[in-house]
């Protein structure tokens, strides 16, 4: 059984003009899995509809339990936390307090978030030098180990990311890309939209094409660094 089956979804912004139109994928437990597609494809729609932030219609599953249609904090209380493109880091909040933020669910329930401190800490030493630091004084680079940080501390089984190199240097772009395999091989599952596909694809062993709001291509990443098609159409030829 897959940890995420999306099945035939569909959704529209408030303006009522379907953007998704039946998309269908999944996301094993354990896996790391690409979404490529051209701008306005409906990538980050996507994202969105997992993570209750827009109506849809369809069928989405995460570990056996149908989360379309409940709100957007139970859903991450089931264990999928996002990352959203732009990175969403609190500018007047230290690197701590950004973290801390994240953790609000445990605490209420009297668990400790030192460990998950410690994890993040661990996984971004950067973040631990600069815990005294405001959110808008980090690098781009860091302030998208900082979100990514954030949405650890939640304690996912299952992380969305929104094109998390957008904007970075050439080697922050590869070192995220490598803490982002440790996550996942702590057993962390990842669905990743990116524009940088050549570097997703090369991380990830199955990915989706989204073209126009429907999945028009699944499969193995290796292939599809091979397909002339989507070489020219995504990979810069
Ligand atoms: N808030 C909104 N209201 C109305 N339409 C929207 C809204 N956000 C996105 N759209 C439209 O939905 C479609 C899909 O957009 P989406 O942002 O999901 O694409 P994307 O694949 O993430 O693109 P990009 O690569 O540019 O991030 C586009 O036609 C876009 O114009
Ligand atoms: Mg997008």
């Amino acid at each position: 059984m897959p940890l995420l089956e999306v099945n035939s979804v569909s959704a529209s912004y408030a303006d009522g003009v379907e953007v998704l139109h039946g998309i269908d994928l999944a996301v094993n437990q354990g896996e790391m899995v690409t979404l490529i597609g051209a701008n306005g494809a409906g990538k980050t729609t996507t994202l969105r509809a997992i993570m209750g932030l827009l109506r849809a219609q369809g069928s989405i599953k995460f570990d056996g339990v149908e989360i379309l249609g409940r709100e957007t904090p139970e859903i991450a209380k089931l264990g999928i936390s996002m990352v959203p493109e732009g990175r969403g880091v609190f500018p007047g909040l230290s690197v701590y307090d950004n973290l801390r933020v994240a953790t609000t669910p445990w605490i209420r329930r009297g668990q400790s978030a030192a460990e998950d401190l410690d994890r993040v800490f661990e996984l971004f030493p950067i973040l631990a030098e600069r815990r005294k630091q405001l959110g808008w004084s980090l690098s781009g680079g860091q302030q998208q180990m900082l979100a990514i940080g954030r949405a650890i501390m939640a304690r996912p089984k299952l992380m969305l990311l929104d094109e998390p190199s957008l904007g970075l240097a050439p080697n922050l772009v590869e070192e995220v890309f490598e803490k982002l395999r440790s996550i996942n091989e702590q057993g962390v599952s990842i669905l990743l939209v990116e524009q940088n596909a050549f570097m997703a694809l090369e991380y990830s062993r199955l990915a989706y094409v989204i073209e126009r709001g429907t999945v028009s291509k699944q499969m193995s990443s290796s292939a599809l660094l091979d397909d002339e098609g989507i070489k020219a159409a995504y990979l810069g030829g």
